[in-house]
């Protein structure tokens, strides 16, 4: 499920540590980047590279919400709802997004591209309200700035088709 390149870095990961089931957050993300999201099978592999019981890492997938144990959307939409955030309005971000794009909080679009997730905090709180997308931060949003968001993946997903 990893290649030898990727055990070497969880590897690396679990020397880090005094106890090596400390390295978990770090071979998830390891796992999600590579597949997308972590479903039992894959959480199994993580348990027993770190000798853990796999209730216990389908524990920690469930209870952060940046892991997914599904299928999502080629670019992930977490919109942050924490405090800061929805002050400034969060409810618009969801809002436009749900109207742009025609899904619910947790559904993807039917073409695999988008997917909207609710996200805590995410550290942009001085720059509220803000949303991730996949590793792109987009800050003090409005209804204009989602929507040209959008449109500029759609514009290069669009390129990139036209050039394969
Ligand atoms: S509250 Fe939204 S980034 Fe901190």
């Amino acid at each position: 499920m990893f290649t030898e390149q990727e055990l070497a870095h969880v590897e690396e990961l679990k020397s880090r540590y005094p106890e090596k089931q400390a390295a978990i957050m770090g071979v998830l993300h390891i796992m999600q980047d590579k597949y997308g999201y972590i479903d039992e099978e894959r959480a199994t592999y993580v348990a027993e590279l770190l000798e853990l019981p796999p209730e216990h890492v389908l524990g920690v997938i469930s209870f952060y919400e940046m892991y997914h144990d599904h299928p999502t959307g080629k670019y992930k939409l977490q919109v942050c709802t924490n405090v800061s955030c929805m002050l400034r309005n969060s409810d618009m971000v969801i809002a436009t997004i749900k109207e742009r794009l025609g899904i619910a909080m947790g559904e993807q679009t039917e073409d695999g591209l988008f997917s909207l997730h609710e996200a805590e905090c995410l550290g942009s709180c001085g720059t509220a309200p803000m949303m991730s997308v996949n590793k792109d931060y987009h800050e003090n949003l409005t209804p204009e700035s989602i929507n040209a968001a959008i449109d500029s993946i759609y514009a290069m997903e669009k390129s990139n088709n036209g050039n394969s």
